[in-house]
């Protein structure tokens, strides 16, 4: 059985699915869920779901990413993941933070990457006349979203879209896309899949 680890920052739809696809045959179990931000909306849903929880408040390490993340570690080290999931974890990880989880750890990130890594990528492909949109899970790596990808999702883009309207139909599709990826990983399948929404 895989240890599963989630960070996020934010509400954590994407960490309920996850959580919730861990049950029965499934080759993963969610041990903890952490956060950023103690108020991230996510944590209560971790809980309510009886995984237990913590944050660790990066606004009182300001300019010491070290220290935060010395401190992310420890709770997250003392629960042995065998894999961390980023879900919505929106700060910026060192590259010695992650090269502890290296071939371990994967994100979500709302686009079709290689297209729009960082911020503001709905905006980013509307702007840019785009007709295909998604999200991509893939292994993290020192570098920001340029890992090895292990799955995408595509969508429509259609022409009365806002970012909003776009985000949300990716969105959409995250929630199936990250458990399909997850449990293929923790089987040890790294062959990128692919699902298209009409
Ligand atoms: C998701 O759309 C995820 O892809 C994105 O944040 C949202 C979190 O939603 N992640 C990033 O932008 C990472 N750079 P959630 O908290 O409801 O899962």
């Amino acid at each position: 059985m895989k240890r599963v680890a989630i960070l996020i920052s934010g509400g954590g739809s994407n960490m309920v699915k996850l959580v919730e696809s861990m049950t029965g045959d499934h080759p993963g179990r969610a041990v903890i869920v952490g956060s950023n931000d103690p108020a991230a909306a996510g944590l209560a849903r971790a809980q309510a779901l009886g995984v237990p929880t913590f944050a660790v408040d990066h606004r009182d390490f300001r300019g010491d990413r070290p220290g935060f993340e010395a401190a992310l570690l420890e709770p997250l080290l003392a629960v042995r993941p065998d894999i961390l999931c980023l879900a919505g974890f929106m700060r910026i990880l060192t590259p010695d933070f992650v090269q502890r989880f290296q071939g371990r750890m994967l994100n979500i990130h709302p686009s079709l990457l290689p297209k729009y890594p960082g911020l503001h990528t709905h905006q980013r492909a509307l702007d840019a006349g785009d007709r295909q949109a998604g999200a991509t899970v893939h292994l993290v790596t020192p570098e920001l979203d340029a890992g090895p990808i292990l799955g995408q999702a595509r969508v429509p883009v259609l022409p009365q879209d806002t970012a909003d309207t776009l985000a949300a139909r990716v969105l959409t599709q995250e929630h199936r896309l990250y458990p399909q990826v997850l449990r293929r990983f923790a089987q040890g399948d790294l062959t990128p899949l692919t699902l298209t929404a009409a």
